[in-house]
């Protein structure tokens, strides 16, 4: 229980902090291994002689077992808590570490990185949920930012680790402790967060709302009383109670499925928030830098430490989020990031439509190079003060508790669909036309502007079940608080 100090010293009582710390490790994982295989991908070609299309595959097969394991999260954790579902994250993430690690060929790295995936969508769902569910409602976005800072910093220091074993070894493909690869230890590196992920399940309380759910009173009151004052926990558990008699009386059986088209309306809204944050482009910068970095004129070899740079800064930003979020709302940080995101891809798109050349060998004359480069930047600064965090945080508190994890889940894994069909058509796209490349994603951003600005409510300082009243269409029963 916190002390009246440490409240008002921090605002924040130390025990939510570390809760919510400890829930964001799934995010450290998640960035962490869908960044890890940047620096394997050529020594593993190499070793296996792959070809260019099974290079691809093996690389993009991840983002569908993602999507699955955030379509299966929800469920398991509606059904089973969220601890559960942090637990078999935990295992996936090592088995997938140790089987990557020590492949035999192909076909069996293709499977443990799907393994993977499914642990990497399993942290993409239990993170916000469980966060957002253990958070006073003051600081609620800024906790739930947390994930994606962790999700920054698992995507830094993947690329860090990467770096740091290749250069020890003098290559990637060259052998390094006991003889193994370097890019095999940077597979088996994972399975350091990944034990720490599964240690931080076993130590961590069940989500106090997913006890009242359980109709586990006594024990959510005990984990409320760690986590709030003890005034507060009457009020919490009387709030939840209200919220399932509600959807009692409105004839919600904890089903997703609604009157717009076959949904609620509120599945849709995290579906469609999470598809725009994937099609404004953001991964092609941070899968495919190489192409953009050289075409500004920079050399191949500097395009890692430039990886890095635009790694930091994507950390960097995420602090303006958090610092924001719950000071000025949802709201007014999207559409500023709409805006700035808008804008710079449009200026990319600009930039590109003067290039030189064909293929990977593009120049960028005068001073479309440096236009370009500022772009890039200021999109990636867009993005990541916005879009990155603030969709995690509203994932983890617009949907009611009743179907918290298996919307959250069904979003997710639009998410990791929308992140998959971006990741393998830019190649082609890029080949067709750079410049409409470029210009479609600006249009994505410039819908996402419209969709915050009439679709999505402001949630800042409510608490989840006020929250979860907003997109309830009028004259519904459930509304009628
Ligand atoms: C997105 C990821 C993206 C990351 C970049 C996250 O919010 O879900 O797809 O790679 O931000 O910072």
């Amino acid at each position: 229980m916190p002390t009246a100090q440490e409240q008002i010293t921090t605002g924040i009582p130390r025990r939510v902090i570390w809760l919510a710390l400890a829930g964001a490790v799934g995010g450290f994982l998640f960035g962490f291994d869908s960044s890890v295989v940047n620096g394997a991908v050529d020594a593993m070609k190499e070793e296996f002689a792959l070809s260019e299309a099974v290079t691809g595959f093996a690389v993009a097969i991840a983002l569908l077992g993602c999507a699955a394991g955030a379509f299966l999260a929800g469920k398991v954790a509606d059904r089973h808590g969220r601890i559960p579902a942090m637990k078999l994250g935990a295992l996936l993430f090592l088995v997938s570490a140790l089987g990557t690690g020590f492949a035999f060929g192909v076909w069996d790295l293709v499977f443990w990185r799907l393994v993977g995936g499914l642990g990497i969508g399993l942290a993409s769902v239990i993170a916000p949920a469980y966060i957002s569910e253990i958070s006073p409602r003051q600081v609620r976005g800024r906790l739930a930012s947390l994930q994606q800072l962790a999700i920054t910093t698992g995507i830094f220091a993947a690329l860090l680790s990467d770096a740091l074993l290749a250069t020890s070894a003098g290559g990637a493909g060259h052998g390094f402790w006991l003889g193994i690869e370097a890019w095999r230890w940077m597979f088996l590196a994972a399975a350091v967060p990944a034990v720490a992920y599964g240690w931080v399940a076993f130590t961590l309380p069940e989500s106090p709302r997913f006890l009242v759910f359980k109709g586990k009173e006594e024990e959510a009151r005990k984990v409320f009383a760690s986590i709030a004052p003890a005034e507060d926990t009457d009020r919490h558990i009387r709030d939840i109670q209200d919220a399932i008699e509600e959807d009692q009386l409105a004839g919600q059986k904890g089903s997703l499925r609604g009157r717009t088209f076959g949904l609620q309306a509120v599945v849709w809204a995290g579906i469609i928030l999470s598809v725009l944050q994937q099609f404004v482009g953001i991964n092609v910068i941070f899968y495919y830098s190489t192409t953009l970095w050289k075409a500004v004129g920079f050399q191949e070899k500097d395009s890692l430490a430039i990886s890095v740079a635009t790694s930091v800064t994507n950390i960097l930003v995420t602090l303006v989020a958090i610092a924001l979020v719950d000071r000025v709302g949802r709201r007014p940080i999207l559409l500023a990031g709409s805006v700035g995101m808008a804008v710079s891809l449009g200026a990319m798109a600009l930039a590109f439509s003067s290039a030189a050349g064909t293929g990977e060998n593009i120049t960028l004359p005068g001073a479309w190079g440096p236009v370009a480069l500022v772009a890039a930047n200021v999109f990636v600064v867009s993005f990541g003060a916005s879009w990155g965090p603030l969709v995690w945080v509203l994932l983890g508190e617009i949907f009611p508790s009743r179907i918290r994890a298996r919307a959250l889940g069904l979003a997710a894994a639009a998410q990791w669909v929308a992140n998959f069909a971006i990741t393998l058509s830019f190649p082609v796209m890029a080949a067709g036309s750079l410049p409409l490349t470029y210009a479609m994603y600006a249009l994505f951003a410039a819908a996402s502007f419209f969709f915050v600005m009439f679709k999505v409510p402001e949630t800042n300082g409510m608490s989840l079940e006020q929250a979860e009243t907003l997109f309830v269409p009028k004259g519904s029963a459930a509304k009628a608080k």
